[in-house]
Formats: structure tokens, sequence, C-alpha cells
């Protein structure tokens, strides 16, 4: 038997069984899984166990791995990771060992965000490999943009249309300034790339609201105060339950989502409870 997928009841999101992701791949199934992920967005693959070298052979079958933000953006201090991860991992995780962090994120909530919209060519998919779960918190919730941008009253649709959102570099999703930049003024004085806030997938032809985070984002060409209050109007409609999909892990669960048309948000959990994930990526298109 082959492999299955099941649409899971929410607005987005398809568990994929009877895979085993260590192990090579047919054509057939290559093709079977790149189609739901376009179709579900997010795709939940449970009971797998890989190491590093398979986490991305797997991730390597839809595209061309791309680095960490750590490397993308040559932080100075190097990305902190143990010298035998390979570079193309990024470890979220809270632990720490001999007074280091072994990963990124911690035990607090990662706001709602897309990965890296900072750079030109964000990347289009991320693989989250859960390794170590708390017993409880840390779920994960996913946002459909397909959804979203058709959910927009047709009045707000326009005031977006056209319209680019400024990605600001300097600070973390959770808000934290990046250690080799500067604070800014207010947001329309952050360094960033700037990227149409509804574009069109490049593989699906759909189109979807495209934002990255809601703290300094800045919609190019507006009042600042503008730009908060449309920021605002879209950021309370997206995060409308009807939009989401909230992932429980389970030890050993693949999640990988299309960095294209969705976002996520991260719960907090208590920091005393070890949480490790080891994530991948794809390297996505400008996206227009
Ligand atoms: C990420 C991320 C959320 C999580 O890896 O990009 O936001 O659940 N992680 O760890
Ligand atoms: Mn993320």
């Amino acid at each position: 038997m082959g492999l299955q997928i099941w649409r899971l009841d929410a607005a987005l999101g398809a568990t994929v069984s009877n895979i085993d992701l260590s192990r090579p791949l047919d054509a057939g199934a290559v093709a079977a899984v790149r189609a739901a992920w376009l179709e579900h967005i997010v795709l939940v693959f449970p009971d797998q166990d890989l190491t590093d070298r398979q986490l991305l052979d797997f991730t390597r079958y839809f595209g061309e791995l791309e680095f960490p933000p750590s490397k993308l953006l040559n932080y100075s201090q190097g990305s902190g990771q143990k010298a035998d991860i390979p570079l193309e991992i990024n470890v979220i995780s809270n632990v720490i060992e001999d007074g280091k962090k072994i990963g990124q994120l911690g035990a607090s909530e990662a706001k709602w965000h897309t990965d890296t919209p900072f750079v030109e060519r964000p990347p289009s998919a991320s693989v989250l490999h859960a390794l170590e779960i708390p017993p409880h918190g840390g779920n994960t919730s996913f946002m459909n943009m397909y959804a979203v941008l058709e959910g927009l009253p047709p009045p707000l649709r326009a005031r977006i249309e056209g319209r680019y959102c400024k990605h600001d570099v300097s600070h973390t999703s959770d808000g934290v300034l990046r250690h080799d930049y500067d604070e800014s003024k207010d947001a329309s004085e952050c360094p960033g790339p700037l990227h149409p806030l509804i574009r069109t997938h490049p593989e699906t032809g759909r189109e979807a609201l495209y934002l990255g985070k809601r703290a300094w984002a800045f919609i190019e060409g507006l009042p600042l105060a503008e730009s908060e209050a449309v920021l605002d109007e879209i950021w309370d409609i997206a995060t409308r339950p009807e939009f989401l999909y909230e992932h429980v892990w389970t030890q050993g669960d693949i999640v990988m989502w299309d960095n294209r048309c969705a976002m996520h948000r991260r719960e907090a959990f208590d920091a005393s409870a070890r949480r490790i994930m080891h994530r991948s990526q794809l390297q996505g298109d400008v996206p227009a």
C-alpha cells in the first residue's frame, strides 16, 4: 500500500502516513508529496526518525537547500550551533548546554511570521523535525494566506493592491534586535527589502497575502500612521480561527510547510522543559 494523505479538519494541512522519510523516495512518492504540499500548504508526517543528513536528503527532493538566517545574514557571532550540525540545519531549541544555547527561539512565544522574509529571495519551504517535545505547550499554528486574502473586505484589499511591504531585517520574529543592527526610530526607517503584499504563488498560480511579522512592518508609500492602521485591520482578520490550523506536536513529527502562502506562530512553553527541533529549508523565488 502506498502513502496516504488525509486532509485535516482545519483551514489548511494534511497528514501523510505510510511513508518512511528516512529512506529514498521513488518518483511517484515525491510527486504525490509535492502535489499534496502545494494543495494543503502544511503536511504532517507522523512517526519519523531522521538524522540531519536524512532530513536534508528528504528536503532536497523538492528543490535546492537554503541556509539559516545566521548564514544568509552573515552573523558576525556565527550561528552558535554545535560544529557537528550541518550548516543547512537550523536548530530550534530552548535547551542550554554548558551555559550555551544550542538553538534559536527560546521558550517564549514566537509571534506570527513567515520565515526569512527579510531577504530578496525568501525560502519556499521550511521542514521541522520534532526530536524532543515538552509535555505540554509549544504548539505551532499555521495560517492559510490564500484564504486570508480571499477573506479581506474588498475596500481593504483595494488599499494594499499593488503596494509593497518593507520586511525589517533588524529584529527577529520575536522582536529582539539582531546583534549586527542598530535600532530604528520607527517602522518606516528599518532596513529590509520590499515585497508585494499580494503575491502570485509561482507554482500554484494562486494569489496569497504576503506578510512577514507585525512588528516593524511598513507599507511603503503610506504615512506611518496609515500603514499601522491598515496592517492592524489586516492582522485582525488574518488571526481569526477560521484561517488557522494548530499543530500539537508528537515526538517524531515532521511538518513541512509552504512559506510562500503560510504564516506560523509557536506558543510559549515551560522554559524548564526541553524542546528540540531540527529545521531545513528550500530556496525560494523573488516574491512577485
Ligand atoms: C521555525 C519556527 C516554530 C516552532 O522553525 O521557523 O518558527 O514550532 N518554529 O518551533
Ligand atoms: Mn519560523
